[in-house]
C-alpha cells in the first residue's frame, strides 16, 4: 500500500530554509526516516510550489484511497481551495493528516489559523520530522 506524503510551497528548500525553525534535515533526509519507518508501505514522498498540482495530489488520493500526510505550509492558512481538496477527500472516507514540524500556534498571528484543520482527520504540529513519524506511525496502525 501506498502513503502519500505531500509537502507545499517553500518545503523544497528544507536543510537550508530557517533551520532555527524547521531544522537541518532535508526531505531527502525526511524521506530516508520515513521509508526505514515503515518498510511495509510504499511512502511516495512529493513537494510543491504550485497550488494546482497539490490539488491533483489529493484528487489522486480521493480516487485511490491512499491516506495523505500533508504539510501544506503556508497555503494551510489561507487557501479555501486547498480545504475544499482535503474535504473531498476525508468526507469519502480517506485519511489526510495534517503535519507542521514547527508549532505555528507558538509563532505570527496569522499562523495561528489553519483553513484546512476542520475537514482534516487529525493534526500533529510542533515537533519536526517527528510530526510526520506520528502520523505515519497512526497510518500503520489504523488506516486502509
Ligand atoms: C509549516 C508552518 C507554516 O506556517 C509555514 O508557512 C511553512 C511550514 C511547518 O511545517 O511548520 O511553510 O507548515
Amino acid at each position: 500500500a501506498t502513503v502519500l506524503v505531500l509537502n507545499g510551497p517553500n518545503l523544497g528548500r528544507l536543510g537550508t530554509r530557517e533551520p532555527d525553525v524547521y531544522g537541518a534535515g532535508t526531505l531527502d533526509d525526511l524521506r530516508a526516516v520515513l521509508a526505514e519507518d515503515a518498510p511495509e508501505l510504499e511512502v511516495d514522498l512529493r513537494q510543491t510550489d504550485t497550488e494546482g498540482e497539490l490539488l491533483g495530489w489529493l484528487y489522486e488520493a480521493a480516487d485511490s484511497g491512499a491516506p495523505v500526510i500533508l504539510n501544506a505550509g503556508a497555503w494551510t492558512h489561507y487557501s479555501y481551495a486547498l480545504r475544499d481538496a482535503v474535504s473531498l477527500v476525508t468526507k469519502a472516507g480517506g485519511t489526510v493528516i495534517e503535519v507542521h514540524l514547527s508549532n505555528p500556534h507558538a509563532r505570527e498571528e496569522f499562523r495561528h489559523t489553519s483553513v484546512i484543520s476542520a475537514v482534516s482527520t487529525g493534526v500533529i504540529a510542533g515537533f519536526g520530522f517527528e510530526s510526520y513519524r506520528m502520523a505515519l506511525a497512526f497510518i500503520r496502525r489504523n488506516a486502509r
